[in-house]
């Protein structure tokens, strides 16, 4: 320090100071957070700054974007119903359902879903409920006093879903000698 320090009178346990004016750089820093922090009262208090809600609320609405945008891959089908219609239209599954058919349901509704002993199951006329989902609750639970059997015993989740997917995917295929409309007119 230069030789025009004075010291102050005062002693903290030894400790003396000198009558110093404040460093250049240090008021400047001192003056310029006063400055800062008015400017920040006036932008964010009384201006167009957003608030720590504001702020919150945007970035909670740019997490469900992305959350949305990272669904369809993941998301399960809305319904049962809709699972099935996106099996009816899976090659895979209708292939699994065709081997299904052949060997289980061929000898009654015959081989491309005609009809024999069974109903046309190509056609608008449903005895039990035209949607898929009917489809579905009648070869799982049969009809017994028909000689429809309950297929739920008898096949797997996968070939029941498969089969009712095949079964879905022959209408409107107008094979040749159709059994006679049995049910309701229940066009798709
Ligand atoms: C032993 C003969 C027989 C076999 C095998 C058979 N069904 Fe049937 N099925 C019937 C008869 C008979 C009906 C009609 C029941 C009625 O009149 O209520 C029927 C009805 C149905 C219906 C409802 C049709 C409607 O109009 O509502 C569906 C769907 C069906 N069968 C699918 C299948 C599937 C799938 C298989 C193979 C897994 C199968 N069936 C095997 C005899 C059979």
């Amino acid at each position: 320090m230069s030789g025009h320090d004075t010291l102050l009178s005062h002693d903290y346990d030894g400790i003396k100071e000198y009558d110093n004016n404040l460093p250049l750089w240090w008021l400047g820093l001192f003056w310029l957070t006063i400055f800062f922090s008015a400017g920040y009262v006036l932008y964010y208090h009384y201006g167009p700054g957003p608030s720590a809600e504001q702020v919150l609320a945007l970035q909670v609405e740019i997490a469900e974007k992305e959350r949305l945008a990272r669904m369809p891959q993941t998301a399960e089908p809305a319904s049962v119903e809709q699972a099935l219609l996106k099996l009816a239209s899976n090659t895979e599954a209708l292939a699994a359902g065709k081997q299904v058919y052949d060997t289980r349901c061929l000898a009654c509704h015959a081989a491309q879903g005609q009809g024999l002993v069974g109903p046309n199951l190509t056609d608008d006329f449903w005895i039990h409920g035209g949607k898929i989902t009917d489809v579905k609750r009648i070869v799982e639970e049969g009809v017994l006093a028909k000689g429809m059997l309950a297929w739920k015993a008898l096949l797997s989740e996968r070939e029941l879903d498969s089969v009712v997917a095949y079964i879905w995917s022959l209408h409107g295929s107008n094979p040749p000698n159709p059994k006679a409309p049995e049910g309701a007119h229940v066009p798709r």
